[in-house]
């Protein structure tokens, strides 16, 4: 890989900025300065230094978001803001995109990639990797949701849902569910189904990675590679 190419991607500059600094002798490869923008490099053995601080090589970017409400799953919205408009400088590159979508009145873990072979392997209905989501809901759970729900239930008539879990907790307008897909809107509509409504919906789990209860509404983090292990993980 050419080294502009390189700093460019991996700092989220243009390459003419790139080039600049590489000019400027910012730029070292295992501590030899730089002297030309089509200088080769292998990302994954040389050591590259801007300014004196090392760029650690990351081949593709795996972002942890707590979506706040009001904010959109897309990459572009002329009106609302966009997830990817939350990322902070140090964590935004070309090609990032929220992989599955979030209602915009939920909250909570959005994973965000530019990793596309990653995400579509996640959306795959094949995967069935588990999202579980703590639910608020306008009048107490019953039972028999339990059982409807495991099931598959069907929503709108004709449209049959894989089977999901509903875990009660002491507060009877509070559960949570565990899905296996991501059909428009599931969860409203299939509490709509058993007569009830959604008044509040967070995502809190993607397979084996836990929304992390430290980071703030409309924050961001990389997810490690430990967790990033753990998201085809059944928990
Ligand atoms: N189900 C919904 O209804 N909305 C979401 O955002 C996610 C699951």
């Amino acid at each position: 890989m050419r080294i502009d190419k390189f700093i460019s991607e991996q700092e989220s500059l243009s390459r003419s900025d790139a080039k600049a600094m590489i000019k400027k002798g910012q730029v070292f490869v295992n501590g030899e300065r730089v002297k030309s923008a089509d200088m080769k490099l292998d990302p994954e053995k040389d050591r590259i230094t801007l300014n004196g601080k090392e760029i650690i090589y990351r081949k593709f970017m795996y972002i942890m978001l707590n979506k706040p409400e009001g904010v959109i799953c897309a990459t572009r919205d002329g009106l609302s803001a966009t997830v990817l408009e939350l990322l902070p400088d140090s964590l935004i590159r070309k090609g990032l995109f929220p992989a599955g979508r979030l209602d915009k009145d939920t909250e909570g873990f959005v994973f965000i990639t530019d990793d596309g072979a990653l995400a579509h392997k996640m959306l795959s209905p094949r995967s069935h990797i588990e999202k579980e989501y703590e639910v608020t809901l306008e009048k107490p759970y019953e039972k028999e949701y339990i059982d409807i729900f495991a099931s598959g239930i069907t929503i709108d008539g004709d449209e049959k849902c894989l089977p999901a879990k509903l875990i009660p907790t002491a507060d009877p307008y509070k559960v949570n569910l565990i899905l296996h897909e991501g059909k428009y809107h599931q969860i409203k509509r299939m509490m709509t189904a058993v007569g009830n409504r959604v008044v509040h919906l967070k995502r809190i789990r993607m397979g084996g990675i836990i929304l992390d209860p430290s980071l703030p509404s409309g924050k961001a983090r990389e997810i490690t590679e430990s967790e990033l292990l753990t998201l085809f993980e059944k928990v």
